[in-house]
Order: C-alpha cells, then sequence, then structure tokens
C-alpha cells in the first residue's frame, strides 16, 4: 500500500514538472526562438503600425460610407501581407511612437512614409528605399511671395510633425519658433488659422493638401532629402524578414506597381474633395 501511493505521488510529481515544462516551451515558442518572419506566418497576421495624417502616404478617407485608412503605404502593407500569406491588421499611432512600437514588438513593422535616419536605424532595422520624395513647405496662399524659400522663414513659426524629420529642418531655421504637433491634419488647421507661418512636410503631402485646401500654398522652395526616401521599419536582427520585405518591394517596384499605388491614392484624394 505504502509503496504504490510514493509510486502515485511520484507520478503526479513527474506529470507535475512536464506539464510545467510544456507551458514554458509553449510561451517561448511564442516569443523568442523563432524568427519574426515566422512568428508573423504563426500568428496568421501582419500588424502593421502607421499614422494616417499624410495623404497620399496613408490618410483616412470615407469608403462606401465606412472610414477606413488607405493611400499606397497601405497597399504596400497589404501586398507584403499577401506574399507572406497572412491578413492586414492596420495600427494607427503617433508619428513619434511607430518605432519605440516595434522595438517593443507592439507592431510587426512600421509603414508610414519614414525616412531611415541614422538615429533611427539604432533603433530598428529598414527595408531598401521605396519612394522617394523631396521637402516642401506650405504657407497661406496670401502669403505665397512673401515666403518663398526656407530663408523667408527666418525667425517665424514653423510647424512640423513631432518627431519627424521636418521637425529638424525647422529647428535648423534661424531663430525659428517651431510648433510641433502629432498631427499633420491638426498642423494644416493650425496653418490656416494663421497660428503658424509654415508647416514643412513631404512635397506630396505638400501638392495634395492645397488641392483639398484653396487657401494655401506651396512654398516655391523645394529641398531635396539627403536621407534619401521612405523605408519599412522592422525589428532588429529579423534578416528573414528584411529579405522577404525587400523581395516584395523589388517585385512591386519591377512591375511599376508602387508607381500605380501613389497616382490611386492622389486621384482618391481629389475624388474625395469634388
Ligand atoms: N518622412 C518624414 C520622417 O520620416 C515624415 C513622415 C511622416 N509620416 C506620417 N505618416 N505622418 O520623419
Amino acid at each position: 500500500m505504502k509503496k504504490l501511493s510514493i509510486k502515485k505521488l511520484m507520478a503526479v510529481v513527474i506529470v507535475g514538472v512536464f506539464g510545467m515544462t510544456a507551458v514554458g516551451c509553449g510561451s517561448s515558442s511564442n516569443g523568442e526562438g523563432k524568427d519574426k518572419l515566422t512568428q508573423i506566418k504563426e500568428n496568421g497576421k501582419l500588424v502593421v503600425g502607421m499614422s494616417a495624417d499624410y495623404a497620399p502616404y496613408e490618410y483616412h478617407a470615407l469608403i462606401d460610407g465606412e472610414d477606413k485608412i488607405i493611400g499606397f503605404d497601405v497597399d504596400i502593407a497589404q501586398a507584403i501581407a499577401d506574399d507572406i500569406g497572412v491578413e492586414l491588421e492596420l495600427k494607427e499611432m503617433n508619428f513619434d511612437a511607430l518605432c519605440e512600437s516595434v522595438q517593443l514588438g507592439k507592431i510587426d513593422m512600421t509603414i508610414s512614409g519614414m525616412t531611415p535616419k541614422p538615429d533611427r536605424k539604432k533603433a530598428v532595422d529598414f527595408s531598401d528605399i521605396y519612394y522617394k520624395a523631396e521637402q516642401a513647405f506650405l504657407v497661406q496662399a496670401s502669403n505665397k511671395d512673401k515666403y518663398k524659400t526656407l530663408a523667408d522663414l527666418e525667425g517665424k513659426k514653423i510647424g512640423a510633425q513631432m518627431g519627424s524629420i521636418q521637425a529638424d529642418i525647422a529647428e535648423g531655421i534661424k531663430d525659428s519658433n517651431v510648433k510641433l504637433l502629432a498631427d499633420v491634419n491638426t498642423l494644416i488647421l493650425e496653418l490656416k488659422n494663421g497660428n503658424i507661418d509654415a508647416l514643412i512636410v513631404e512635397a506630396p503631402v505638400a501638392n495634395l493638401a492645397v488641392t483639398a485646401n484653396t487657401d494655401l500654398a506651396v512654398g516655391e522652395e523645394i529641398v531635396e532629402d539627403s536621407e534619401g526616401g521612405s523605408a519599412i521599419g522592422m525589428p532588429k536582427d529579423s534578416p528573414e524578414l528584411v529579405a522577404q520585405v525587400n523581395s516584395t518591394l523589388k517585385k512591386l517596384a519591377d512591375e511599376g506597381k508602387i508607381d500605380e499605388f501613389v497616382q490611386k491614392a492622389v486621384e482618391q484624394v481629389k475624388n474625395q474633395v469634388e
């Protein structure tokens, strides 16, 4: 009798130990150990973070009466998800939270017209550049002749998105009084209301903003982007994922799809204005 109960006890202990090990393995196989691409495949979805305030890159639009995030970055995200063979989930967040969210694993990647500048490269790994754009600034149409170049903005109130390269450009202008906000649409309102004198954004964004806001104009000086355009930010040390994303980007570029997506996004904004 006594022997048996010890055996039984041992069995309970052994099952207990194995059970715990199984739980341990289970949790670690969902996290570390497997590469990011494999994790995304196992999750069945690709979670992409973006700041949807940047037409034609990513923006809100009413599609069949429903509020949706669309834009050429969204089309690129969908193509990447399709090639991996998973669903796409978009997560909207402030632009200045995107890199950290990739680092913390809150999102799998960020596609948000992001320029791969050196300090960001320390936090995330970037894909190849998928789109190139120059920098421009918006002013009130009535000030068009007054503010033609960045030098004309010396000592003025200049708006830029928080955490953006445009914020760096604005800070670099002599005696500038820089207003940083999280949302580009709010900055456009600030410009319309005369609370700022100029707003720096990527040129395609400035060009589209004036079609929707006839009281605004694009400043004459266009600034070249020394950092070289937009790239997709992914977790550090995820070479499989980076290779997968670059292969989709290359395929899209070779097929002329990225230009097509950009064109489509621009048309969609223009149609909304009409
Ligand atoms: N290209 C700029 C940067 O990387 C601004 C991008 C803003 N993107 C956006 N979706 N609001 O800093």
